[in-house]
């Protein structure tokens, strides 16, 4: 087919809608329209025009290139522009029949632009509310909370395990006189653990013999003094001694101190409390075992061992031997009831006391004691509840 008809050019009719904005000629074509047409002409214009419009107006991708269609299509330059000026050189009864086509495509193309207008601005706001779109499934960001601090929570294990069995909770001075100390205790003038090597004396103005306590023992004391029996109560707290640190050792650590005086008390009942203990602390397969041992204020008394909570008791690094020594304990001795006033024909009695430092330092396996006291985040941060 020829590129012409009557001598006009074709304006095609299915032609891909963006490139024909810039098709060569286009605008050419466009001011050629802008002189006289006859009505044939203005006619075959119109429904180009229609055409071309709908398609550019479906085509446009977006709020900007719908404008610019618009400019394109229904702009004073535009064919429609060109053929509604030429509307005035017509015959008045062929300007208002041609009056009303042009406004029937402008109409039209109002309409399909109009309805082009939303679809595009709907898109947009849904492109707008997917990009700000809360997921709701997300986790939301946890504000730090502390958390309780490894020997908090030995703590709080070991004395709940107590409170459960009936016991009280018992408290003493860390600073503590030298009867409570040593003397109550049966630790004679000459014992080793009163020297100047392991104490650490206070000096207070009209108070001689005044120190840190060294091991929470002093409570028993005080408990028994201020009560008659039976006792069964535990008693957390800090205790001092004149110790280097070491990977084992600090100057000053925790201790839980366990008391029960009433009548008929025997060893069977400290062997069985301290099993249910290691067993609560440590596991329900634990199995203790007793190697005698000198405390000058139990009599007798032991030294106690657990089976290993990781080998089971077979031998392992942690270990060695397959037990881990926990604990000291034994029978209250005699002249410990009597100096706080007990009748100790009547009455007997058992105490233990165990490292707080020592029991989470073996259940977290913690290589070094120091790290307990030295409040690095990244080491408590282990133990975080959170
Ligand atoms: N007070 C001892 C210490 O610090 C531990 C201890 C041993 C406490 C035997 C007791 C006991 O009550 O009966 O090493």
């Amino acid at each position: 087919m020829g590129g012409s008809v009557r001598g006009h050019p074709v304006l095609p009719r299915r032609a891909p809608a963006p490139a024909l904005i810039d098709r060569p000629g286009a605008i050419e074509a466009a001011g050629r329209l802008g002189g006289p047409m006859d009505p044939s002409e203005m006619l075959r214009t119109l429904e180009t025009e229609r055409a071309r419009g709908r398609e550019l107006f479906a085509a446009a991708a977006s709020l900007e290139e719908l404008e610019a269609a618009n400019v394109t299509v229904l702009g004073r330059k535009s064919p429609l522009g060109a053929v509604q000026r030429a509307l005035g050189a017509l015959a008045e009864d062929q300007r208002r029949q041609l009056g009303k086509a042009v406004n029937d495509v402008r109409g039209e193309l109002t309409d399909v632009q109009e309805r082009r207008r939303e679809a595009l601005t709907a898109d947009a706001e849904s492109a707008l509310l997917a990009a700000d779109a809360v997921d709701m499934s997300l986790p939301g960001r946890r504000p730090p909370i502390g958390s309780l601090h490894p020997l908090t929570l030995v703590e709080d294990e070991i004395v709940g395990l107590f409170l459960r069995l009936g016991y009280r909770v018992a408290e003493g001075p860390e600073i503590e006189d030298d009867w409570h100390n040593f003397q109550a205790l049966n630790i004679p003038e000459d014992h080793p653990a009163r020297t100047m090597k392991d104490s650490l004396y206070v000096s207070i103005p009209g108070h001689p013999e005044l120190l840190l306590r060294t091991e929470t023992s002093a409570v028993q004391i005080r408990t028994m003094q201020s009560q008659p029996p039976p006792v069964y109560i535990v008693a957390p707290g800090r205790v001092y001694r004149r110790e280097t640190s070491d990977p084992t050792h600090l100057a000053v650590f925790h201790q839980v101190e366990a008391l029960v005086v009433d009548e008929g008390i025997t060893f069977a009942d400290l062997k069985g409390t301290l099993e249910a203990m290691a067993q609560g602390l440590f596991g329900e397969d634990r199995k203790i075992r007793f190697t005698p041992s000198y405390f000058p204020f139990v009599e007798p008394g032991a030294q106690i061992g657990v089976t290993c909570f990781r080998c089971g008791g077979v031998g392992c690094q942690l270990c060695g031997s397959g037990w881990i020594e926990l604990l000291g304990a034994g029978m209250v001795h005699p002249k410990v009831l009597e100096n706080c006033g007990y009748d100790s024909e009547r009455y007997t009695g058992f105490a233990f006391g165990l490292g707080i430092e020592r029991v989470a330092i073996l259940r977290y396996e913690i290589p070094d004691i120091r790290l307990l006291i030295e409040g690095d985040v990244r080491f408590l941060e282990r133990f975080g509840v959170a």
